[in-house]
Order: C-alpha cells, then structure tokens, then sequence
C-alpha cells in the first residue's frame, strides 16, 4: 500500500468538494494507474475496473462499526482531534443494526432478512402503495395549471416517506417527521462536519429510531404481515451481533428507503429535465424502466463507502492487509470514459453494462429493486396524469458540495398540469 501513488497529492486541495469531478479528472488524467492510497489504513478505487474487482472480492467485507464510526468522526472539524465521537451515540448505534456494517457470519442473515422481501419477484406486491403515495404526494405539487415548487421537498421526500411509513404501518404524521428528520440526519454524508453538524444529526437519528420503533411495535401487534415474517428472522438469528429489537432493526435498515430514495426520485427527475430526455416519455411508454437506471449513472446518489479487508487482499500485485479500508467511489466508474462513451452524455440506448449505483457483489444493496420500483412508478403516475416539468431558467442547480451523497441543494421546477 505504501508504494501506491498517494490520493492526495494527486487530486490537490479541494478535492472533496466535488467527488464525481475529483473521479472524472483522476480518471481522465490518471487512467493508467489502479488504485491510490488515501494515508496509511485506506486505499481509493475509482476506475470502473478496480471498483468491478473490488465489489466482487470476498475478502473485502463490510466495514465493522465501530472503525467505521472511528474515521467517520475523524472527518469532524475539531479543535481536539483526539476527542473522536463514540460509536455509542445515536447515529452509530443505529448504524450498528444495519447490515452495512455486518460481517459473516451475521451479515448473511442480517442482509437476508431485508433482501427477501424486496427480490425483483415479490417486489411489486407493493406497487399499489407505492402508486397511493405518489398520488398522495402529487396533491401537494402546486395548482393544477402551473405553479413552481422545490420538487425533492414538495414531492420526492414525502413520496418515498409516505411509502416506507405505510409499509411498516405509519401514521401521516409520524411520516411527515421522519421526512423532516431525515433533511438533518443526512449531515453525516458530509465529507466535513462541525461538531453541531454531529450533534443536530445525532439527535435527529434518535427521533427518528423512535418513531421507527413505535411504528414497528404498533404494525407486530396489529398484524402486519411483512413485520411478522421480519421478526421470524431476527428470532431465528443465532449469532451475536443482531439488532435488539425488530424496531431497532427496521430503522437502521430502512433509512436508505427514507432518505436515499427520495434523492434517486429527485435525481432522475433532474437529469431527464436537465439533458431535454423527460418529455420522451410521453411519447414512448417503454422508457420508463430505462429512465432510471440511466439518469442514475450519471447522477448516482450515494457516491462514497468503505470497504474493510477481512483477510489479506491480492489485487493486480498490491497486497492490502486484514484492516485496509478500501474506499469506493461508487459513482465514478458508471462514468468511466474506457467503458462508456460520452459518460455524462444521457443515451436511451446506451448498451447494457453492470452499474454501480447501487453498489456489487456481495454486499450489491438488496433495496435496490424497491428504490427503482419507487422511481418508475413516480414517473408513471407523471406520465398518465400529464404533469409537465421545466427547470426554472436562471436557476443555478448545484450539487451538495463535500457530500458523499449527490443531492441538489435545491431543485425548484415549474409544474403544469392539465386543468
Ligand atoms: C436509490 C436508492 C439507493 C441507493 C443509491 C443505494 C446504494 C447502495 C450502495 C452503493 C450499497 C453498497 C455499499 C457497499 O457495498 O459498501 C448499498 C448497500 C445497502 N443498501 Fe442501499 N441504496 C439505495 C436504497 C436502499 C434501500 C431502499 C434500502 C432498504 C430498503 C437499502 C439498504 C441497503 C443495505 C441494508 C445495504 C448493505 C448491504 C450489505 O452490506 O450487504 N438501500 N446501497
């Protein structure tokens, strides 16, 4: 690892406000070279290729809580560098329930238990949910002849909270407040964070394990199916380490289907407006399924996470020991020039190749079919209601800066709708 051309001096000052600019330029400058390393424990994967290999390699597990709350509290801006934030606040200890943090042999049952009820298969048993809540958020958009609103605010993060609060049992005004939670407890995807950013996330990720939990508890003792089957599994779980509580667990698991999602919605949306691609739609109802995994190349949502050698790792000739943390660049290879051509250019028919937005190999994310069932079905109902989208001119549409999360700052639109 030492001998690896050093991440830092190669991207230079400010690399972090922009990850996929930082990718697109290492890999436009730098394509010859593989992986870079990123201080003594970490190393970066960014070309389509390593990032492909790395996915797929069985030694590269997840990484365990208590490291991974370890180096993210170091990205804290604080006078006392030692004073590093304990796993043991809210937001940590909600991440040691999910199952992003676990390793064999307990991440095969805590991934399982998830993956299982959203297999592509069985998936669309909650189509109609999903289209009620779209409904439901629609009423929000502004007038029925025109009006202009921020779209992720007014429609995408109530869409996709009104769906997963549904599907554990929700009331509206338990979901509203998840949805509302979620706009500060996504400060932990900040690449840089003041110690009140922790704070504000850390009290945020505590109500929001609250609510979850009460919703959960409510839906087990009135029979909702889905949350039966669930606690089934976590009872069946024999290894150390599992959630305390199906609550617990469905909070921790489920904060990518509040949060992410809503930013896929926002995404796709955004991309398909801003690359002139939405109004095809009307005319060609098969571009449904397409629009998505399209625009979500070319604007993954989450950019950045680590993996963690479990066992020593052999990669193109650099050993990487037990401990190495291997940081992923999610969003960079799907716009790897090697492998696709024009990669920010939006193409109906680009051919069929493996993306990364939802991540690969054995930790490949087991929402994903739910997180694209939401997207298409959001579309869809746009599409069959007529609703028109332009991006407002003169708007200046930015991307969080030092995120690890691709999400506008804002995203106001104009809406038509037939009166
Ligand atoms: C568009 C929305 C989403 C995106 C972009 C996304 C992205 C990802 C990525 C890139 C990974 C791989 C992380 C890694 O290997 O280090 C992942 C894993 C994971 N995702 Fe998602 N995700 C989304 C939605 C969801 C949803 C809806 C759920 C829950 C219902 C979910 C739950 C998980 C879990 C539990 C893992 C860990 C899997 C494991 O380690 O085996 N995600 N996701």
């Amino acid at each position: 690892v030492n001998d690896l051309p050093d991440f830092f001096e190669l991207v230079g000052e400010g690399w972090q406000a922009d990850l996929v600019a930082t990718g697109d330029r290492l890999m436009v400058e730098h394509s010859d070279l593989g992986l870079l390393r990123m201080g003594d424990e970490t190393v970066v994967a960014y070309r389509y290729r390593d990032v492909k290999a790395l996915s797929m390699a069985r030694e590269a597990g997840n990484m365990p809580i208590a490291v991974l709350a370890r180096r993210s509290s170091a990205r804290e801006r604080r006078s006392d560098p030692d004073a590093l934030v304990p796993h043991e606040n809210a937001f940590f200890s909600m991440l040691a329930d999910q199952a992003f943090t676990h390793n064999p042999p307990l991440h095969e049952h805590t991934r399982r238990m998830l993956g299982r009820q959203f297999l592509l298969h069985n998936v669309h048993r909650f189509d109609e949910v999903a289209l009620e809540a779209a409904r439901s958020a629609l009423v929000a958009l502004p007038g029925r002849v025109s009006g202009a609103a921020d779209f992720a605010e007014a429609f995408a993060r109530p869409y996709v909270g009104a769906f997963w609060g549904a599907i554990i049992g929700m009331l509206p005004e338990e979901s509203a407040e998840v949805v509302d939670l979620m706009r500060t407890v996504r400060r932990v995807f900040m690449l840089e964070r003041t110690p009140e950013d922790t704070a504000a996330a850390d009290w945020a990720a505590a109500r929001y394990v609250d609510i979850v939990c009460r919703a959960t508890d409510r839906g087990l003792s009135g029979g909702n199916e889905l949350l039966a089957q669930m606690a089934a599994d976590l009872e069946a779980i024999g290894e150390p380490g599992k959630a305390g509580s199906l609550g617990a667990y469905m909070a921790a698991n489920l904060f990518d289907g509040f949060h992410t999602v809503g930013v896929a919605v926002a995404n796709t949306l955004y991309v398909l407006l801003a690359e002139g691609r939405y109004e095809d739609l009307f005319s060609d109802a098969t571009l449904l399924a397409r629009a998505s995994v399209e625009a979500l190349r070319i604007a993954s949502p989450l950019l950045l996470t680590h993996r963690y050698t479990l066992s020593p790792l052999e990669y193109e000739g650099v050993e990487l020991p037990v401990g190495t943390g291997i940081a992923m660049l999610w969003g960079s290879p799907n716009l790897d020039p090697s492998v696709f051509e024009s990669p920010h250019e939006f193409r109906w028919d680009r051919e069929t190749q493996v993306l990364f937005t939802f991540g690969g190999g054995p930790h490949l994310c087991p929402g994903r079919n739910a997180a694209r069932m939401l997207v298409e079905h959001a579309l869809s109902l746009f599409v069959a209601e007529g609703v028109c989208f332009r991006l407002v001119p003169g708007v200046d549409y930015r991307w969080e800066a030092a995120s690890a999360m691709r999400e506008l700052v804002e995203f106001p639109v104009e809406v038509r709708r037939p009166g």
